[in-house]
């Protein structure tokens, strides 16, 4: 067994290494036993078709929007990941249906869908799907019950457009371990549907970048054949991880899309306490750094972004009785971040080989992070010639305030942000000057009380950045995007000795997104609130979650000016207590008057 089996199961060691007295303890992740799924059995409110047929756990997302024709599909993988872990990733050959494409125009729509089937006992497992090692998706599975579960997730991938017209290779890595106590075996279906829309399109935009997916999208990932995910997987502050590349030398658009995940000591980054805690309180259990971190994009060694990631909490996270069957926000499907390129496209039109790699602030091991480079190319000529107009980036600012007394007190880590670039390309399209912005900010608040029993966070993460790209003459495109991802964890912990104890944990953790978009193929408006709160108890006994119960909350709003979604939702104890959803925009508007002050969208 290699080092990263060694490394990922590093929570059944500290998990066994637990003193009697009460101690702040790492935040892990857990499987359920089988006496949990007894109990929940022999519960009398249970229905007795409850045994038969296998829960349906889900991600809250709002359905995507297809036309009304049906799809054309085609299965590309069925696989069974059993002892997968360490093993390279299994590949299928992709080659675009001809029963699709024949004669037709192209989708108007491309949505992939995973579907699986799971029994017994495991882990939460983190995987990847990449086709010609671009990501397509990255997710979380659920964690199975001996009666068996499903779950499906549905993505729309129309912006990978470019990649379905040609013949090419699907890679699935999911780590799975098999063992005795382990059973689960995850039976994964990946399907790709088309769809086609036969009205009358509006007509394209004159310059197709803004609007339309990219030309061509070159994977920085890792390359097949290799025993693991095609992700890059960053150990520390000092591990830049990446690769070098050219691009084609008639790019008039730029933009790199960021996949980032974060695991074992790093997987709930946000409680992590500084490490002079924990050496004046000589806690072995406790991972360190502080609580924030940020994820750097270079190219050849400037930093051209900053990522904040969401805080994602995968399903067995903290407590897994709360997220069955709704799972946390972006477990199914994790968010991934863009940013735009345009103006550095001075540095890389050269033909030559650039560097691109990524890092994270104050890292403990592991982050696993790759990224998709999508590129716009002149159709009239094979050169675009561009230079950078100007470019800031300042250092994070941050402070860090702590107030103790022995084990117990608070830290306040702030910290904030600005970046921003400006250049122009001049193609067959014009010239066209872009200029991108980001402005970060982070606050958080990490309690510790009752002798380290109880450990507290209140976190926000705000993200606000956006793209302007003009011709000479007039406004090509504008986007505005801002993002709030709060976050409030409480936990208390009571150790029963010999490795057993029981902890209660309430969760609150949102994602809001506010964006507005203007140009040549019209004006977009959208805004959501996606709220989950949770809260339960568990008897956790050798990793095993021995009893206990949760339960979770979610409200969904989302209004755009192309159709609304509404989902109001609750579970406990892996029953539905109440499930209304509402596709009409006239719903979520009564919703308004009890959020914040509305957005003026269009101040022009
Ligand atoms: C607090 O915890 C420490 C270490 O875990 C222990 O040595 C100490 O006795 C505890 N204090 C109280 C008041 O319980
Ligand atoms: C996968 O597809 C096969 C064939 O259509 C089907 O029998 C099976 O139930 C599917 N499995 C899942 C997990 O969707
Ligand atoms: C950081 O991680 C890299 C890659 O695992 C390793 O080679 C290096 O020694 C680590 N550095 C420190 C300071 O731990
Ligand atoms: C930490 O451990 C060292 C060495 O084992 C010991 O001398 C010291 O008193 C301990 N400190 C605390 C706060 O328990
Ligand atoms: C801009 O690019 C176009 C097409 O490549 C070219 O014809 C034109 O001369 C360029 N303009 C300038 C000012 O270089
Ligand atoms: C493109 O526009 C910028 C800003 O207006 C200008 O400085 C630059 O010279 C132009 N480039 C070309 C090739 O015309
Ligand atoms: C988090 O915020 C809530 C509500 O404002 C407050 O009750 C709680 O004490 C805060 N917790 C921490 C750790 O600051
Ligand atoms: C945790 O949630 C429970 C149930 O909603 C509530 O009674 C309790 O006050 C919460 N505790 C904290 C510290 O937020
Ligand atoms: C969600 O549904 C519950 C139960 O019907 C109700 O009490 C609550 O007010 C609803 N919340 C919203 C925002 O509709």
């Amino acid at each position: 067994m290699g080092k990263l089996l060694i490394s990922l199961l590093s929570f059944y060691l500290i998990l066994t290494a637990i003193s009697a007295s009460a101690s702040p303890r790492l935040i892990t992740h857990l499987a359920v036993s089988d006496e949990v799924e007894a109990a929940f059995r022999n519960a009398p409110s249970s229905p007795s078709s409850f045994l038969a047929s296998p829960t349906t756990f889900f991600e809250v997302q709002r359905p995507i929007p297809v036309p009304g024709e049906n799809p054309c599909s085609t299965l590309v993988l069925q696989h069974d990941f059993a002892y997968t872990y360490g093993k390279p990733p299994v590949t299928a050959a992709y080659s675009p249906p001809s029963h699709c494409f024949l004669r037709r125009r192209a989708p108007s729509r491309i949505v992939l869908e995973w579907s699986a089937a799971c029994a017994g006992r495991q882990f939460d497992r983190i995987f990847g799907v990449w086709l010609a090692g671009v990501e397509l998706l990255r997710s979380c599975t659920a964690e199975p019950r001996s009666t068996g579960i499903v779950w499906n997730v549905r993505k729309d991938v129309t912006r990978y457009a470019s990649l379905f017209s040609q013949p090419q290779t699907l890679a699935v890595y999911l780590g799975n371990l098999v063992d005795q106590t382990y059973t689960g075996i995850y039976h994964v279906n990946v399907s790709f549907h088309f769809y086609f829309d036969h009205r009358q399109k509006s007509p394209p935009s004159s310059v197709p970048a803004f609007g339309s997916p990219a030309d061509m999208i070159l994977p920085i990932s890792k390359p097949l054949p290799l025993n693991d995910g095609l992700w890059f997987q960053i150990d520390n502050s000092t591990d830049f991880q990446g690769k070098e590349l050219a691009i084609p030398r008639n790019a008039y658009r730029a933009a790199l899309e960021v996949y980032i995940s974060f695991h074992s000591d790093d997987e709930f980054w946000y409680t992590n306490p500084p490490n002079s805690y924990i050496s004046a309180n000589n806690l072995t259990d406790v991972a360190g750094n502080g609580a924030f971190r940020e994820v750097t994009v270079r190219l050849d060694g400037n930093v051209i972004g900053a990522i904040w990631p969401f805080t994602v909490i995968y399903t067995g996270g903290i407590n897994p009785l709360l997220w069955r069957p709704i799972s946390g926000i972006g477990s199914f499907d994790l968010p991934s971040y863009d940013l735009e390129m345009s103006p550095f496209l001075e540095k890389i039109l050269d033909g030559k080989m650039h560097s691109f790699e990524f890092g994270v602030t104050d890292a403990l091991h592991v982050w696993f992070i790759d990224a998709n480079l999508h590129l716009w190319l002149d159709r009239k000529s094979p050169f675009t010639e561009a230079s950078l107009i100007e470019y800031k980036a300042p250092a994070v600012s941050s402070s860090l305030i702590s107030q103790f007394k022995d084990l117990d007190g608070h830290f306040d880590t702030n910290a904030n942000r600005k970046f921003s670039a400006s250049g122009w390309v001049n193609s067959s399209y014009g010239n066209i000057t872009t200029h991108f912005y980001q402005e970060l900010d982070f606050s958080n608040r990490l309690k510790f009380a009752g002798n380290g029993s109880i450990q507290a966070v209140n976190q926000s993460i705000i993200y606000n950045h956006g793209i302007e790209s003009m011709l000479p003459s007039a406004i090509l495109y504008s986007e505005e995007v801002l993002q709030s991802f709060p976050l409030s964890l409480y936990t208390r912990t009571s150790d029963h000795g010999s490795g057993s104890y029981s902890l209660i944990s309430n969760v609150t953790l949102g994602f809001n997104e506010r964006k507005h978009s203007g140009g040549a193929s019209g004006f977009f408006f959208s805004r959501l609130r996606n709220l989950q709160t949770g809260e339960g108890v568990i008897k956790v006994k050798k990793n095993l979650v021995t009893s206990g119960l949760g339960s979770t909350q979610q409200i969904y709003i989302y209004e755009s000016s192309e159709g609304c979604y509404f989902r109001n939702v609750s579970s406990s104890h892996y029953t539905i207590l109440y499930d209304e959803s509402e596709e009409s925009c006239s719903k979520s508007s009564s919703f308004r008057s009890s959020e914040e002050p509305s957005f003026r969208w269009f101040d022009a």
